[in-house]
């Protein structure tokens, strides 16, 4: 059986979707903190139970009979990632999947990517066999960050640099892929990125042709953007945290474009315009 964790949320729900393409329900479960957001794969007839990676003894239960389990990250600290890789190992999982990010590095500028690199040396030393999939920059992540300008049409950030955005769905596929072709990914996988590098600067121009709106790029001091978070009620952890990405990113710790995704999905990966176009209203 094929336990996955984090199913009640967008990547591993999507993940849950193309395994149902690939094998039977009853080879499925999932591991969710609310089982009562799960009715929907109960009734399709995937195994849904508690799991949550800060309560050990749940998890032994959710993971019981794992053939692998796919850990989606959940919160930037591998203390919770570290609990999950050691119920795996307890429950006999033959092998371990992890949704790491592109760029895992210790000395990254981005804390979000520290700790996927410290995950991946828990995964190494669990002894169990593994597939750490460096996923792309969500998509997602950067219309979060575009959606106010929609409105006020101006986009005013620090200063970034180019990030290979990559959509949900096809980290989704490429991670089914994984738990279901034998050798397709082991190991730390390269990054699985998006078709192409794009900057806000460049995501402005994308935002502006699709909606028919002027979009303006403006770029403020690293502090003053974080002041403003912090003005409009952000906690100044996160706001540091958020900071993060545009100084990582302009040191280009997320601009590669690898070749890697293509080559697994047989197809070109879905660009960001047709991520951001998906999302736009009507
Ligand atoms: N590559 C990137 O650019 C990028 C960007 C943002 C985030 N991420 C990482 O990718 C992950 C998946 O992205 P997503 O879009 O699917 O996020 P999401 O929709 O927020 O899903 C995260 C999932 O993790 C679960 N989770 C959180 N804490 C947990 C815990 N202590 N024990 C067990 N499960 C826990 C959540 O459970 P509930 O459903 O109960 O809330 C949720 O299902 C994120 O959690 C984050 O680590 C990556």
């Amino acid at each position: 059986m094929i336990i996955v964790t984090g199913a009640t949320g967008q990547l591993g729900g999507l993940i849950v979707e193309r395994l149902l393409e690939r094998m039977p329900a009853d080879q499925i479960g999932v591991s969710v903190r609310d089982p009562d957001k799960a009715g929907h794969l109960r009734a399709r007839g995937v195994r849904v139970r508690r799991g949550d990676f800060g309560y050990p003894a749940a998890l032994a239960r959710a993971f019981e009979g794992a053939t692998q389990v796919l850990i989606v990250s959940g919160p930037a600290d591998p203390a919770p990632h570290r609990a999950a890789i050691e119920a795996a190992r307890a429950a006999g999982a033959g092998r371990i999947i992890y949704t790491s990010h592109m760029g895992a590095n210790r000395h990254s500028l981005f804390a979000a990517t520290r700790a996927h690199a410290e995950t991946e040396r828990d995964l190494q030393a669990s002894g169990v066999p593994f597939t750490s999939l460096r996923d792309g920059f969500h998509a997602t992540s950067a219309i979060g960050i575009l959606r106010p300008a929609l409105q006020t049409g101006e986009l005013i950030l620090p200063e970034d640099g180019p990030v290979s955005w990559t959509a949900h769905a096809d980290l989704a596929e490429a991670a089914a892929i994984a738990l279901t072709e034998d050798g397709r990914l082991d190991g730390i996988t390269p990054a699985l990125t998006g078709p192409e590098a794009l900057d806000f600067a460049g995501i402005a121009e994308i935002a502006a042709e699709l909606t028919g709106r002027r979009i303006t790029r403006v770029t403020v001091s690293d502090d003053a953007w974080k002041d403003h978070l912090i003005a409009q009620g952000t906690p100044e952890q996160f706001a540091s945290f958020a900071l993060e990405i545009f100084t990582a990113s302009r040191r280009g710790e997320f601009a590669a474009v690898d070749p890697a995704l293509k080559q697994l999905l047989g197809r070109e990966p879905t660009h960001f315009r047709d991520v951001l176009a998906a999302t736009l209203p009507r």
